[in-house]
């Protein structure tokens, strides 16, 4: 969850670095540096803080000429934020520079080796460790390259990772694994980066590194060979589709406004050339070569598993799939019984989260078969995945996962019909039906959308004062009402509870008073009833109550927030924006960092 961008080429390198940085602040933002060669010596500037604070520093040194540079914006792992934990680290001798993203987990014996050597390493840098092997290992090695291979064969952990060199100063060395790093093939230039978006701008013709793969690149050449042994490995130039624009904030003040008002075009996209409406079938030729699972493990982390859990009503009620929804954190540290015919799904935007691809790791250990519900293309569960389907959601920049949550549903909800289909459990007409309403939605929405942000900025200035709020759902409305509130506490910094609406009686409900309020789902269901007595328990408290509601039910509460209805688990597409937009303008109106909350990154790539 760090960034890092390396560039070698005809431009100034420096600012096209941190150019390349701001866009990858999302991945982490509380400390940033860049190196390169000037005048024969090798430079680090580095700030602590916001991208922001490195620029100031580097307004006041020397202009650079440098055409290679590499930067990085970190997100702490060891070490906490601080400008000397900042990269690029220098070896000791002042001839290597590193910029790395992942942990070394054997860091703390390499360092022991090397202080034997007489090498000194900060207490907590574990970076420092592979830049000083990397060091010592040119004493041993022809060649940097294998120097440097040399040193990642002895790193096990998590890395994606590129250096320089005093005496090679337009090349860069990188590598990657179980860490994201992509290389951008451009004319006399170079990049490595995290992400696409860092030199998006430069080249759209990309080639994705897998783990275990070290790449050499200068302005003019690049290869990519396996680290076992050094031999060439062939890999495919891919054009990346995405518009700059996609990745900046078009108009809104946040990307997180941007994402949530997305979505109508999120749900239209992500159903693009997967629906035959004059069939009323779906077609997702990922998923057709693997069987229509007995029993199927959704696993994730986040909004991912909330999107989990909600899928859990439409797979068991139309393709009559049995389904389990774990948090990856959990389940891969459990000795899960998978039967033969068991599936598991991973669902992660990112396709980079630590725990989830853990998880899918231990599930393919196990001999069962990983779906992959993904954003990025390209990203490491993505390709180690059975199969994978993506979301095609385009990129989503703000920390607050929204357009992802609203894409997955939709796929998850195609992956449900096509499973159906192939059972044969669905009838067609009721297929046609959810067909009918999932092709509605985009239009529903563009038209829901700004009704709904005007009466969240109304409702947030009444509550945004409250210490806690309660979020209650029942059914397929349960895992909204986490994902509510999971919004709400990661943007606002409020502490909320998502809880299911039939649970508050046995416990929490003791809570309840003036200043705590609730925020309940009470939809036009067959649990609207059950959901309404629930609310006069609640008001009972005198807890006040603002109700997300449907045209012409009947509730007393202080704030009714009425919504275009949607029959079904579906009506998951107008509730999931006015909770977003909610919280958006709670944290919006308090001030607080919308795109980057405190302590978040937006993709968790550790444990
Ligand atoms: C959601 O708003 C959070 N940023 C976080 O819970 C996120 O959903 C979680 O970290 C999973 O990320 P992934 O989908 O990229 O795996």
């Amino acid at each position: 969850m760090c960034g890092i961008i390396g560039y070698a080429g005809h431009r100034p390198a420096v600012p096209l670095a941190v150019e390349g940085l701001r866009r990858l602040e999302y991945r982490g933002y509380d400390s940033a540096g860049v190196a390169f060669v000037q005048n024969g010596e090798l430079h680090t500037i580095r700030a602590e803080g916001k991208l922001a604070a490195l620029e100031e520093k580097l307004a006041t040194c020397p202009n650079t000429t440098a055409t290679a540079a590499m930067g990085h914006t970190r997100w702490a792992t060891h070490g906490i934020p601080a400008e000397r934990n900042a990269h690029p680290h220098l070896s000791n001798d002042g001839t290597l520079a590193i910029i790395h993203n992942g942990i070394i987990e054997n860091y703390q014996e390499l360092k022991n080796d090397l202080l034997t050597l007489g090498y000194t390493v900060a207490p907590d840098a574990e970076t420092e460790v592979l830049v000083n092997l990397t060091a010592e290992g040119r004493k041993q090695h022809a060649s940097l390259l294998d120097a440097f291979a040399w040193a990642l064969r002895q790193a096990h952990g998590a890395y994606a990772v590129c250096v320089m060199a005093k005496d090679e100063p337009g090349v860069l060395y990188a590598a990657r694994l179980a860490a994201p790093l992509i290389l951008g093939i451009g004319t006399g230039e170079n990049f490595v980066a995290s992400d696409i978006p860092a030199f998006l701008p430069y080249t759209r013709d990309v080639v994705f590194l897998e783990d275990g793969e070290i790449v050499r690149a200068d302005a003019n050449r690049w290869q990519v060979l396996r680290l076992a042994d050094l031999s060439v490995a062939d890999k495919r130039i891919q054009h990346i589709q995405w518009d700059m624009q996609a990745a900046q904030k078009g108009g809104f003040k946040h990307f997180m406004l941007k994402e949530i008002f997305e979505q109508p075009r999120v749900i239209a996209d992500c159903m693009a050339g997967r629906v035959d409406e004059a069939r009323n079938t779906v077609a997702l030729p990922e998923l057709d070569a693997l069987p229509v699972p007995d029993r199927l493990h959704i696993v994730a982390c986040g909004t991912s598993y909330h999107s989990g859990l909600w899928a859990r009503h439409i797979l068991e009620s139309w393709a009559k799939v049995p389904v389990t929804v774990e948090i990856a954190s959990e389940f891969r540290y459990r000795d899960a019984l998978l039967g033969k015919n068991d599936m598991v799904m991973v669902i992660s935007q990112s396709g980079e989260t630590a725990d989830t691809l853990a998880a899918l790791r231990m599930a393919r250990d196990k001999g069962v078969q990983v779906i992959g519900l993904c954003n990025v293309v390209g990203s490491s569960i993505a390709r180690e995945s059975s199969a994978v389907v993506y979301t095609q959601a385009g990129p989503e920049i703000s920390v607050a996962s929204t357009k992802a949550m609203c894409s997955q549903m939709v796929v998850l909800a195609l992956i449900a019909l096509s499973w159906a289909q192939r059972n044969d459990t669905l009838s067609q007409a009721t297929r046609a039906q959810m067909l009918h309403i999932l092709r509605a939605l985009p239009a529903q929405l563009e038209t829901a959308l700004p009704m709904m942000h005007d009466t969240a900025q109304q409702l947030a200035r009444t509550y945004a004062k409250a210490r806690s709020f309660f979020y209650l759902g029942r059914g397929h409305c349960y895992p909204l009402a986490l994902e509510g509130a999971l919004k709400l506490k990661e943007i606002s910094y409020i502490h909320a509870e998502g809880y299911a609406s039939g649970e508050m009686k046995h416990g929490p409900i003791a809570l309840v008073d003036p200043e705590f309020p609730t925020f309940a789902l009470a939809l036009d269901d067959e649990l609207f009833p059950k959901v309404k007595s629930n609310i006069v328990e609640v008001q009972a408290r005198r807890g006040k109550i603002i109700a997300l509601t449907n045209p012409g039910l009947e509730l007393s509460v202080d704030h009714s927030w009425v919504i275009p209805t949607v029959q079904g688990p579906l009506s998951a597409f107008l509730v999931l924006p006015a909770l977003q937009l909610f919280s958006y303008e709670v944290a919006e109106y308090l001030g607080k960092d919308v795109d980057q909350p405190r302590n978040l990154a937006k993709s968790v790539t550790v444990e």
